[in-house]
């Protein structure tokens, strides 16, 4: 089973999922990185990872879905996973991969969703709005992205203390956790 991670930035997520499954020898290999962004963090990560990368640009997600469908194709990639990954998903790939891609967004869909809605922005929001509980929600992508059937959503307490750098550290602590698993099951269980 080859899985692509596509990762805008930092990629923890990306290279915690790349350890989950190399130290549980499951049969899921992180074939490829794909980035839109040459200086993401997670480029670095890959190098040690010896996880190959492939570098696009927006105009390239946006209108030559069939470069980056080319390349999933070349590491014969079975399953899309966007951890981090900042741009809308081209119908295209969609269409190639269906059912097939998997994102994770940091709070309860589909509150704090949609456009806008990502990293730390998703936390101040969260704060703002004065919630009690965050968390993770871990779906599938569909042509209206954040909107895809939710596999699993993983809840916290938020409280009056919290800052948006507190409730960041509590949603990765549950990223880091749980999203590997939930692929796991999805990836092997083909539920
Ligand atoms: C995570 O918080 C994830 O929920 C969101 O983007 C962040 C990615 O962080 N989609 P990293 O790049 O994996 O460190």
């Amino acid at each position: 089973m080859n899985i692509a991670i596509f990762a805008s930035g930092n990629g923890s997520n990306a290279e915690n999922i790349y350890h989950y499954f190399k130290k549980n020898n499951l049969p899921v290999t992180v074939a490829l990185i794909v980035t839109n962004n040459p200086n993401a963090f997670v480029i670095e990560r890959a190098k040690k990872m010896n996880v190959p990368v492939e570098v696009f640009y927006k105009n390239d997600f946006y209108r030559h879905p069939e470069k980056i469908i080319a390349q999933l194709k070349k590491y014969a990639v079975d399953y899309i996973v966007l951890a981090g990954f900042l741009l809308k998903i081209h119908p295209e790939i969609i269409r190639a991969y269906p059912n097939k891609i998997i994102n994770i967004h940091p709070s309860l869909l589909p509150k704090f969703g949609g456009k806008g809605m990502y990293g730390d922005n998703v936390h101040k929001a969260v704060i703002e709005a004065g919630e009690k509980e965050s968390g993770i929600t871990i779906h599938f992508v569909n042509e209206e992205y954040d909107k895809g059937e939710i596999i699993a959503q993983y809840k916290i307490a938020v409280n009056e203390l919290d800052t948006t750098e507190t409730l960041a550290k509590k949603i990765h602590n549950l990223e880091y956790k749980y999203f590997p698993k939930t692929l796991e099951k999805v990836f092997l269980d083909e539920k």
